[in-house]
Formats: C-alpha cells, structure tokens, sequence
C-alpha cells in the first residue's frame, strides 16, 4: 500500500478501496466527482520495469520542439498502434512521424528494446481500460487522451490541473506508477475549499460567471507562485508515495497536486459526457459557479 502521511489541517478526503470492493459498489464514480483521491488496494500493474528503463530519457537530439513536446507527454497507443515498419535500405522506416521518433531516439533504433516497450505499455493500456470500466460503467467518455510520462518530473509546484479548455465537461482519471521506485505525491486542498476559505482576502468574486480557468490560473499563479516563484507556496500537505505499479483515481482540477518526484507514469483521461456523472451538478464549472453562489448569497445576507 501506498505510504500516506496524512495533515491534520487539510481534510481526508483518500479512500482506499479494491476493485473487488468497488465493483460490489457499482463503481465510485460519487466519491470521485466528490473530490476524493481514490488508490487501488491490493493491486499492482505486473508491468515490465525494465522494458521502460532501457530507453532514453533525453530527447535533445529531436530538432522540431512540437515532435520533442510530443514524445514528453507520449500517447501511449504509438507504440502498439499503427503499421508495422518497412526495412528500407538496412532501416526501419514507420509511417508515422512520431512512432519513427520513439523508434529512433527513445529506443536508439534497437527494434527489441521498442518491441518490449510496446507489449509493457500495451498491458498497462489495456488494465487502465479495464480499470475505468469497474470504476465507471456508467460514464459514456467522448475523448480519450491515453498518456505516459516516460521523463524525470522533480518537484513541481503544488497546482490545480488547467486543460486550457473552458467547455463544461467532465473528465475521469487514472494514473500508475510505471517505475520500479516510489512516485511522490503531495497533495492538498480542493479547489473549491480553498476558494471558499480565501473567497474575500483574494477578492474572488471578480471570477464569478468567468471562466474557471482564469481564477485557477490567479490561484495557481499568482498566489502560489506557478511555475516561476515555487518557494511561494506553504500550504499544508499530505504526502503520498505511490508504490511501483500502484493505480490511482482522482479529479486533478478539484485536488491540489505536486509531483515531488516520478520516473515513469500513466495519466490516463476520459472526457465525459456531464448527463452519464452520477451527479451533473458535480461537473467542475457547476462546482466553482456553486461557489460563487454561495459566498455571494452569503455576503448578501451578512
Ligand atoms: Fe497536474
């Protein structure tokens, strides 16, 4: 099991559960949308260490920085999916101008070092599939965004995710430590506490009817110091380190992260269809708009 240390200032909203029990509950798709991190007890990915440690972790070499951001924040499925290459010439030439740049700088061209990435991701793949299935069979996914972190990540800031999309959609999450070291989480307060308990010192109330991203943004920025000024925040924490192969569930716009450190992950995401959530009303816009309501409806009355 994961090693949680828990703050007694920031609430316990971490559930631990097995597939087991949450398929005997018809999936958790309430304690997700309500802002919980969910782990999955007792299981781990049987995934193959090695295959991912055999490949390069630098992508200097790549000239075109889109190709480069691509291989960063890497769709899995490019490495099981697609043509089989073509020998031209002595070379292994794909058809797809990514899957030829995994081949090439990821895997150093070695066509057995790129086979055995390609089945370990293709079992992960698949699980996380099955794993969204017992935990939310009623969600109806119109985008599927299927990502692995195959890079270093070292102390990022504490954060709220921002998709730099204002549609009121849902989305559904899972992750895995695919390294054979602990991946280190803090995690913190929800955004909407936060935004509750600081509404009138920040003057929030300027964000109401906007989109949520903008007031995210002056949150995570601003306040917390963003990308530019990390040492700026100081909120309480509770620490996580996710065991190798550990999967996770959790609503990464409404729970305040910061991955301390990871080697290699799976962040997989599904948008959602809002009518297919056991409750619309938790979609993330209707939960920032909710509260905006309710410190506005209670200023008017104070
Ligand atoms: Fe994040």
């Amino acid at each position: 099991m994961a090693l949680i240390e828990r703050h007694p200032n920031v609430p316990d909203y971490i559930v631990e559960m097995s597939l087991k029990e949450i398929a005997d509950r018809g999936g958790i798709a309430d304690l997700f949308e309500e802002g919980h991190l969910i782990l999955i007890k007792d299981y781990r990915l049987k995934f193959d260490w090695k295959a991912l440690a055999a490949l390069s972790k630098s992508t200097e070499s790549i000239s075109d920085a889109e190709l480069r951001r691509k291989l960063k924040k890497l769709t899995a499925p490019y490495f099981f999916e697609g043509k089989p290459p073509e020998e031209i010439n002595g070379k292994l030439i794909f058809r797809d101008p990514i899957r030829q740049a995994i081949y090439d700088t990821l895997c150093r061209g070695d066509l057995e070092t790129f086979e055995r990435a390609a089945r370990a991701l293709r079992y992960s793949h698949d699980e996380a599939l099955r794993i969204f299935d017992i935990c939310f069979p009623h969600y109806e996914p119109f985008r599927f965004v299927p990502s692995v972190r195959l890079t270093r990540t070292l102390f990022e800031n504490l954060h709220w995710d921002n998709h730099s999309i204002d549609d009121d959609f849902h989305q559904a999450r899972v992750f895995a430590n695919l390294d054979s070291r602990p991946r280190i989480w803090s995690v913190s307060h929800r955004f909407t506490d936060w935004a509750r308990d600081h509404y009138h010192e920040h003057d929030l109330g300027r964000f109401a009817g906007k989109d949520p991203n903008l007031m995210l943004n002056y949150i995570a920025g601003s306040v917390l110091g963003g990308t530019a000024n990390t040492w700026m925040d100081s909120e309480p924490r509770h620490r996580v380190a996710f065991e190798p192969g550990e999967v996770w569930l959790g609503e990464s716009r409404l729970i305040s992260h910061q991955i301390y450190y990871g080697e290699a992950a799976l962040v997989y995401m599904w948008f959602v269809k809002v009518s297919t959530m056991a409750s619309p009303d938790r979609r993330f816009n209707r939960q920032v708009e909710a509260v905006h309501q309710e410190m506005q409806a209670k200023a008017a009355a104070a």
